[in-house]
């Protein structure tokens, strides 16, 4: 069991915290008090001092001073920031995955695999910090050079979601940090205390290399600080946004008024498919890491399993097992051997048990789950039984994401087309995956009449990407694209340069113009 008094300790988490900072300053605001909770007791960790207008002011006039210095350090200087910060958190990362786990609910286990997501990409980063290049191109014209070259950008805005309270902030500050960007980070106001921590983590690498203050930005705030005014800033030329696809729908349109940029990475409505041709065993394993890790509470979760009308209820029985022994794993996210911890707050019970009661409306039938637990170990009132249920994929329920481990089963009948068919029809395109062994079905699946998600998997789950591929999904998923390959390229700007090295002028298409 984890001394979480310890681990708080050992994070310089104290009773009231301030929330705003610069890098390695903080500002004693005026703003109002917030206190973050456990969803495992519900009982207060800590305060948080939010943001003042003025506060928000100060800040992004500190990014802007530190962006002009910034962007002139050499990327590989940067990148090596970046590195010493990977180690800062390779020294934390059990306190830092234990907060994570206390703040948000889930396991240890995955609290320490976020961090772990956090070094990864500060390693990916580094080597990404050698690696900005531009391409050389043809020119049309005698003695004429035309190339590309990439640009810092000037000022990200983070807004990171309660779920990966501090991995989707290392995504895009890491990739930013190295590109010359300076960044501003909105915290979910669930999970306000671990970003408090990765900031006071990064702080002692911030002073040893003398990075000016303003280029690694907190602020804590309400939405009356933090909120449209934030969006609508044309200092800030990009937005990273994590969170569901209303929230990032609403912001784009603010930030899209001013032709700002956005990164949008939304909701998911992720299936899986079993066809007759798939290792079952495998299939069951690996899904039901997918359907309750995180307590349902990833934008990768798989929502929806779509399995061959022939196999149908050999997998079905196949499922039970797993969620039997599940069902005796839920509890504190702290305690080694709980497989499934809380979700984060009342609201999410209320949606999963409001899923529960429409898909039965709908003509769905339960075939596991779906209650709320109470009782000793339960307090909090946040805990439920990771429900399965027999659906159809029309039905609205089913058509919505609910953040909340609650998955459907949908048959399908005849060729792997049809059940791609079904699990491309929803709103969202974020993660899919095929479960087959059958080279025909894989490989359509993950052609042009395949999976239209952004990630599409064969024998393995939706969930838990590697940070090396590019992250994000198509369609309500929002579009962007974060984390490895050349996710880089959205944090900078793309200049194209022609340069005449002869003593002619001609003009590009052989326009002729004398004078
Ligand atoms: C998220 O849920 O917001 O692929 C991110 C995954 C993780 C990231 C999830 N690497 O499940």
């Amino acid at each position: 069991m984890i001394d979480i008094q310890k681990t708080l300790q050992n994070l310089g988490i104290d009773a009231v915290n301030l929330g705003v900072s610069t890098g390695t300053e903080w500002f004693d605001t005026t703003g109002k008090t917030d206190s973050s909770s456990s969803p495992i007791d519900g009982k207060e960790i800590a305060q948080v001092k939010t943001a003042t207008l003025e506060d928000y002011e100060k800040v992004v006039q500190k990014a802007q001073e530190a962006f002009q210095k910034w962007r002139l350090v050499p990327a590989p200087v940067r990148g090596e920031i970046v590195r010493q910060i990977g180690n800062a958190l390779r020294i934390y990362k059990a306190d830092l995955g234990a907060l994570v786990s206390y703040e948000m609910g889930k396991v240890y286990q995955e609290g320490l695999g976020e961090v772990q997501e956090m070094i990864d990409i500060c390693d990916f980063a580094v080597g990404q910090a050698r690696l900005i290049n531009g391409i050389a191109l043809q020119s049309e014209r005698p003695l004429h050079r035309l190339s590309e070259q990439y640009h810092p950008l000037g000022i990200v805005g983070i807004v990171t979601s309660y779920n990966f309270p501090v991995a989707v902030w290392a995504w895009n500050s890491a990739l930013a940090a190295i590109a010359g960007d300076v960044v501003i980070w909105k915290p979910s106001s669930k999970t306000p205390l671990t970003a408090v921590a990765t900031q006071k983590i990064i702080r002692q690498v911030l002073i040893d290399n003398n990075v000016p203050e303003g280029v690694f930005n907190l602020v804590v705030g309400r939405s009356s600080v933090m909120g449209d005014n934030f969006l609508a800033d044309k200092r800030i030329p990009l937005f990273s946004i994590t969170g569901s696809t209303s929230v990032g729908k609403r912001a784009a349109e603010i930030v899209g008024r001013r032709l700002g940029r956005t990164l949008l990475e939304l909701g998911g409505n992720n299936a899986v498919i079993i066809t007759p041709n798939a290792d079952i065993q495998m299939a069951v394993m690996s899904t039901v890491f997918g359907t309750v890790g995180t307590a349902g509470q990833r934008c990768t979760t798989t929502r929806r399993v779509i399995i061959h009308d022939s196999i149908y209820d050999k997998v079905k029985d196949a499922f039970l097992g797993p969620y039997e022994k599940i069902g005796q794993k839920i509890g504190n996210p702290l305690t080694d051997g709980n497989l499934v911890g809380p979700v984060i707050d009342i609201h999410a019970v209320n949606a999963f048990l409001d899923a529960v009661k429409k898909v039965q409306e709908e003509g769905g039938k339960i075939l596991f789950g779906g209650q709320h637990l109470t009782g000793p170990g339960y307090e909090s009132g946040n805990y439920v039984v990771p429900c399965i249920a027999e659906a159809e994929n029309h039905y609205h329920i089913v058509q919505e994401e609910t953040f909340a481990p609650i998955v459907y089963f949908i048959k399908y009948s005849g060729d792997v087309q049809n059940a791609i068919d079904i699990q491309n029809d929803v709103p969202q395109g974020l993660s899919s995956a095929i479960f087959t062994l059958n080279v025909r079905e894989a490989e359509t699946f993950v052609s042009q009449t395949g999976s239209d998600c952004g990630i599409a998997n064969v024998n393995l789950g939706t969930s838990g990407a590697e940070i090396g591929g590019a992250f994000g999904g198509e369609k309500e998923t929002g579009g962007g694209r974060e984390s490895g390959s050349d996710a880089w390229k959205i944090y900078m700007r793309r200049q194209t340069n022609t340069i005449n090295y002869g003593a002619q002028l001609p003009l590009a298409q052989g326009i002729k113009f004398d004078i």
